[in-house]
């Protein structure tokens, strides 16, 4: 199978989330398999950077409003996995976040950056492609690449018998949804006819992630719960009827982790290591960390993680809510690394001032001290609104820091909260919220604390989490399954996309 893998972000080369965690872990295990897979990225000068080897292949020209652009392929320091940085200068060479300025707007231009990745994995993912590799399938993934299989379809209709790769768009966050102006529309290259509801129009403007939604060949999204809850007026954004009418097509396929670089037994960000077998190295790394934190250094007292973009969805403001209450009854402490809102930043640093020794926050990002906060804590807290596969949970999971999450996607898919009958049964691994409000959050802590009181139970939800089958495997075989459903021949195909196009009459 050769898979052309379009994305905004990929670890190690760049990252603001999970949505870089699944790029670099994904096609490492398709190349695992013994797939072709190749990733296409913008060319940030972090990419540039870790991309040592990389080498020229070709010059794009005529692209709408940027003209030339260049492919340089290297490989993926880790995994091995070809790449294909797309090089602009205008467009690309900028330091800082992808999406943002230094005062946390969005670019000016992300309409056309991410529209001429989106093109560029359109045009490689035809036969009359300038490589001389031919691609299967292209697997967009969130709005970034949302148009993509729009280019396809507009290119197909002008060239019925022009072979393409199959398009499979992926939904990591329904929330960021790329919505713009639609006078970007024939600028971009894209005919005005495209402005429509079967089409990318979405309540007046120009969707990116509908475009995916609504030209994609596949839809999949990142856990078989968010996969339901997207068809709902809660969680669906406006899409949900488009997805809906999409159903037979969408599929929830659970994220797994990169088993490599998050392992407590070899992970070289932590000062000892540990395994379900032997885990006395956790606890000098609790001491540790509650050292370099300002933390009292006091291994029996229950230390309570967060490691999380702090917005809405991640719902962090309960745990600010009734942090006091919470601190002021149990003998706990609390670390939290994170950035994103500023009430919420603020709410963070004021609770670690007035609780000096027991609470500390670091804003910012920090890899290193996000996987010593995953190791060095005893609970990892994840009261997300909504969240469409999360992988802090499963990171707590593996390194023996059970979760508290709350019941929603795939966290809802990934946690089981422990009682009698799950402990009897030997699957408890974390704590599960039934809804999303800060009494719940607080009668959750309280519950999670008394399991932590009686140690041997402890254990036993640490290690059921720990040896729990948690690599990209088993996913990456359901994520091929789907493509080759997508390669199946199919009669009469451009009838069929017309057909599409007159049925759904979703939004
Ligand atoms: P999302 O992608 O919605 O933010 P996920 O749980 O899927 O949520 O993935 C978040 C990823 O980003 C994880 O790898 C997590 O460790 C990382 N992360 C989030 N915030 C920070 C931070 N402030 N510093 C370091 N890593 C972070
Ligand atoms: C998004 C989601 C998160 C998911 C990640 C990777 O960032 O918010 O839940 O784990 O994508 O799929």
């Amino acid at each position: 199978m050769r898979i052309l893998f379009a994305t905004s972000e990929a670890h190690p080369l760049i990252k603001t989330g999970g949505l870089a965690d699944v790029s670099g872990a994904l096609p490492a295990a398709l190349h695992q398999l013994g797939h072709q897979v190749e990733i296409l990225i913008p060319a940030y000068p972090a990419v540039l950077d870790k991309l040592a080897d990389a080498k020229k292949v070709c010059t794009l020209h005529h692209l709408p409003m940027v003209g030339e652009v260049e492919l340089w392929r290297g490989t993926m320091p880790d995994s091995g996995v070809p790449v294909l940085a797309l090089r602009h200068e205008a467009l690309y060479q900028r330091a800082g976040n992808p999406y943002l300025d230094s005062q946390g707007h969005d670019w000016q231009d992300n309409p056309l950056r991410f529209a001429t990745l989106a093109h560029v994995a359109a045009i490689l993912a035809c036969e009359d492609s300038p490589l001389p590799e031919h691609f299967d399938i292209v697997h967009c993934n969130d709005w970034q690449t949302g148009l993509t299989p729009a280019y396809l379809y507009y290119k197909r209709s002008q060239r019925t018998n022009l072979k393409c790769a199959k398009s499979l768009m992926s939904v990591h966050n329904l929330a960021f949804q790329g919505n713009y102006s639609p006078s970007w529309l024939t600028q971009l290259g894209l005919p005005q006819q495209a402005f429509h509801l079967n089409g990318v129009e979405f309540y007046g403007q120009f969707s990116f992630l509908k475009a995916g939604l609504f030209y994609a060949d596949k839809l999949s999204t990142v856990s078989p719960s968010y996969a339901a809850e997207i068809q709902t007026d809660d969680f669906g954004f406006g899409m949900q009827g488009l997805l809906q009418s999409r159903k037979q097509d969408l599929v929830g396929i659970l994220n797994g982790l990169d088993t490599q670089a998050w392992d407590p037994a070899t992970d070289p960000y932590l000062p000892a290591h540990y395994s379900a077998k032997q885990l006395d190295g956790k606890q000098q790394v609790k001491l540790a960390l509650q050292n370099s934190m300002g933390l009292a250094e006091e291994a029996g007292t229950a230390l309570l993680g967060v490691v999380s973009r702090l917005t809405h969805q991640k719902g962090l403001d309960m745990l600010l809510e009734i942090a006091d209450e919470v601190l002021q009854q149990h003998a706990i402490q609390l670390v939290v690394l994170g950035s994103g809102e500023a009430t919420m930043q603020q709410g963070f640093i004021d609770l670690a001032s007035r609780y000096p020794g027991r609470v500390a926050c670091q804003i910012g990002y920090d890899e290193g001290l996000s996987h010593r906060i995953m190791a060095g804590c005893d609970l990892f807290i994840m009261p997300s609104r909504f969240e469409p596969c999360g992988l802090n949970q499963m990171y707590g999971l593996r390194y023996g820091t059970p979760p508290l999450v709350n019941r929603t996607g795939g966290l809802a898919d990934s946690v089981i909260d422990s009682n009698q009958e799950s402990i009897a049964s030997k699957q408890a691994n974390g704590f599960v919220m039934h809804r999303a409000e800060p009494d719940e959050l607080k009668m959750c802590i309280t519950r999670a604390l008394s399991y932590y009181a009686q140690e041997k139970l402890w254990q036993q939800i640490q290690r059921q989490g720990m040896s729990q089958e948690l690599g990209w495997e088993l996913s990456a075989k359901r994520y091929l399954e789907l493509y080759e459903e997508m390669l199946k021949p199919q009669k009469r195909e451009s009838k069929e996309v017309s057909s599409k196009v007159g049925t759904v009459s979703a939004n």
